[in-house]
């Protein structure tokens, strides 16, 4: 994409309507993707951190989570039902969590892909950790991996990310991308502190670091951290992001979130209609996944993996779309070309 074409889409997002940008971007989604709306099945599998965002609910500080950690085999478990409904690709996703050691990790992920026969993409979402284990993990089977930026502005960062630099968080991006991942990475809107021009840049990193996934949600205030009282992002200011992400990066495989979800009923409808074409049923198991409460209201944590699957479907078939059962690989370009200036 030339600097121009660039230039082209940011004018289109600053003079455009909502609802004509989500309609460029619901085009340009369509045209890469078709009906299809792939699904990752999520499996929340430890709420320990030693991270303290100031936005996160988990984050170390608040003692009021009941932390849970699953085992190997309760893991195990959630993929196998996941693999009898069909799903074809599974994330890993904890607080930054080093109980889970390099090597208990990569018998997890082996396991997977034994029960998966290799069919399944296994993404992995645990936060910073060394080169060495990115590539340990990938040598074993792991084929994407989730970390988002959270804002490209560095002061917001550091001071919501208590003290962790952005620096630190893109030198992780570019590990992992050395190792070979698929790779995804994203932010939150309406972060306390943030402006228009933050949000444009946001995008804007987004297509620097030509990923494969881009995961976008609005920050959705957690009375137990200390942005509580704070005000969250809308359901507007989250399909405007998607959009411009979309229309920035044409072949990325963009989730409609959880979050989008839970301020918003039809959240993730109006995402899909926006240039999302992914979503991530939570399958991780209903006594544990009602305490991974990043933020307060969220969605489905009363209902099995199985019950999510079937209420998506419908969701899905009510604007025009219909599930893929496939791994819905990148069909991006991100990995090969490295850093695009
Ligand atoms: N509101 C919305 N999203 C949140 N996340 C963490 N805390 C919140 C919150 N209060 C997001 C972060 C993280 C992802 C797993 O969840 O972007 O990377
Ligand atoms: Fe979980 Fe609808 S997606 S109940």
């Amino acid at each position: 994409m030339s600097k121009q074409e660039i230039e082209e889409i940011l004018a289109f997002y600053h003079n455009s309507s909502t609802q004509d940008l989500a309609r460029r971007a619901d085009t340009v989604c369509r045209m890469n993707y078709g009906n299809a709306v792939y699904l990752r099945g999520l499996i929340e599998f430890s709420n320990h951190c030693h991270s303290d965002c100031l936005y996160c609910g988990i984050r170390k500080s608040n003692d009021k989570v009941v932390r849970y950690r699953m085992s190997k085999e309760e893991i195990l478990d959630a993929v196998r039902m996941g693999k009898d409904c069909g799903l074809k690709s599974f994330v890993l996703q904890s607080g930054e969590d080093s109980f889970y050691t390099c090597d208990l990790l990569c018998d997890i992920i082996q396991a997977i892909k034994e029960i998966t026969q290799g069919q399944a993409a296994v993404t992995l979402s645990c936060g910073i950790r060394s080169k060495q284990q990115y590539a340990q993990w990938k040598a074993v089977g792991a084929d994407r991996y989730l970390m988002r930026f959270e804002t490209s502005d560095p002061d917001l960062h550091e001071r919501l990310r208590h003290g962790i630099s952005l620096k630190r968080r893109l030198q992780a991006l570019e590990d992992l991308k050395e190792c070979g991942y698929e790779l995804g990475s994203g932010y939150m809107v309406g972060l306390p502190g943030e402006t228009e021009e933050m949000r444009v840049n946001n995008a804007l990193l987004c297509h620097k670091l030509q990923l494969d996934m881009v995961g976008i949600g609005p920050f959705i205030p957690n009375q137990d951290t200390p942005l509580a009282g704070q005000g969250g992002g809308s359901i507007e200011m989250t399909i405007r992001a998607v959009s411009l992400v979309r229309l920035l990066l044409p072949k990325a495989n963009i989730p409609a979130t959880t979050a989008a979800g839970s301020i918003d009923p039809q959240g993730r409808e109006k995402i899909l209609q926006a240039g999302a074409n992914v979503l991530m049923p939570n399958i991780t198991p209903v006594l544990q996944k009602k305490n991974y409460l990043l933020y307060p209201d969220k969605i489905c944590l009363d209902e099995d993996g199985l019950k999510c699957l079937n209420c998506l479907k419908y969701r899905v078939l009510s604007i025009n779309k219909s599930i893929s059962l496939e791994r819905g690989d990148s069909l991006g370009i991100g990995m090969k070309n490295g850093l695009c200036e």
